[in-house]
């Protein structure tokens, strides 16, 4: 997303091209290897990132805050209280205010219109740290750790379980850039955005992605080589969540799931995780698991988005 100021966000996964999406993997990379040398520049020195949450976070508040550390910069945590986004000061004030004292402005947000309001007005770029439409740089540490995991990403055969929700969403426009095949299976009336599917479908045609929404997991992942799942009732539908267990139960990540797939299926979860919920215990602990590569992953990729954005 470039808005009227010229600067790029990170809004949504699709707002990068596909070879931008490929040299943001890349240089996460470099910096994981790098970091494990202990030979890091100092790349964002003197540059600070405003980080606004309306949500609780672990991994996203601490990946970005040590992130900014660790490439010579600094980051300020705004807590729902603070600022108290749309209530004590619009939108828009926010991102001309911090736009004046930033580089970078990461927010967590309910709607994803706040998000995509803060991106038309800051003159800084503004990274979706999670809204209710998509979860952008989950995306970006789950195709680094599918790529660590498999070799590669064209043409691995991903299916994701559960709600088709922020992740899902994300996940789809993930699939189509890089050429995965994904099968997103939710219970019937839990489907992912039928325009953000389309969308993706178009978007993957030219690198083969095959994007499909389905209701039948046993199909969708036979010999699979990755299987991802998220919590069935995600921040802000907390009071949907009993409710959802009974509609949801037969979509677990289990070890009867894990032995349809392939015999080196990579599991996947952002987390946080409900165990005995979406995923068993045992089958986050497979050795196949790479939940906590991906939460590690998080502070690479998005420390090489913040340099690129930087
Ligand atoms: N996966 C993820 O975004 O975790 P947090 O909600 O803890 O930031
Ligand atoms: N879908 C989840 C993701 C949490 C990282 C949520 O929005 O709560």
């Amino acid at each position: 997303m470039t808005t009227r100021t010229g600067c790029r966000h990170f809004v949504s996964v699709k707002d990068f091209t596909a070879d931008e999406i490929i040299d943001v993997i890349d240089l996460a990379d470099t910096l994981k290897q790098e970091r494990v040398a202990g030979a890091e520049p100092p790349r964002l020195a003197g540059k600070t990132l405003g980080m606004i949450f309306q949500k609780p976070s672990l991994r996203t508040r601490v990946s970005f805050e040590t992130g900014m550390t660790q490439l010579g910069g600094h980051a300020i945590y705004l807590a729902p209280a603070d600022i108290s986004l749309g209530q004590r000061e619009t939108t828009e004030d926010i991102a001309l205010v911090l736009s004046r004292y930033c580089d970078l402005i990461m927010a967590r947000v309910f709607g994803h219109d706040i998000v995509t309001e803060m991106a038309r007005h800051a003159t800084v770029p503004v990274i979706n740290g999670l809204s209710d439409r998509e979860h952008p740089c989950q995306i970006l540490a789950d195709l680094q750790t599918i790529r660590e995991r498999r070799g590669g990403l064209a043409g691995v055969r991903c299916v994701y379980s559960g709600d088709g929700n922020n992740v899902a969403h994300s996940l789809m426009y993930g699939a189509a850039l890089t050429g995965m095949h994904l099968a997103v299976v939710t219970p019937p009336g839990f489907e992912p955005d039928g325009d953000i599917l389309a969308d993706a479908r178009q978007l993957g045609e030219t690198r083969d992605a095959r994007i499909t929404a389905t209701t039948d997991l046993a199909a969708a992942s036979r010999d699979a080589d990755v299987i991802y799942t998220d919590v069935w009732a995600s921040m802000g539908q907390e009071e949907e969540a009993e409710a959802r267990k009974a509609k949801f139960a037969a979509y677990q990540v289990n070890e009867t799931l894990l032995a349809n797939a392939a015999a080196d299926v990579t599991v996947l979860h952002c987390l946080p995780a409900h165990y005995g919920e979406e995923i068993t215990y045992t089958a986050s602990r497979v050795p196949g698991s790479a939940i906590f590569d991906q939460a590690e992953n998080r502070l690479h990729a998005q420390k090489a988005l913040m340099v690129r954005l930087g």
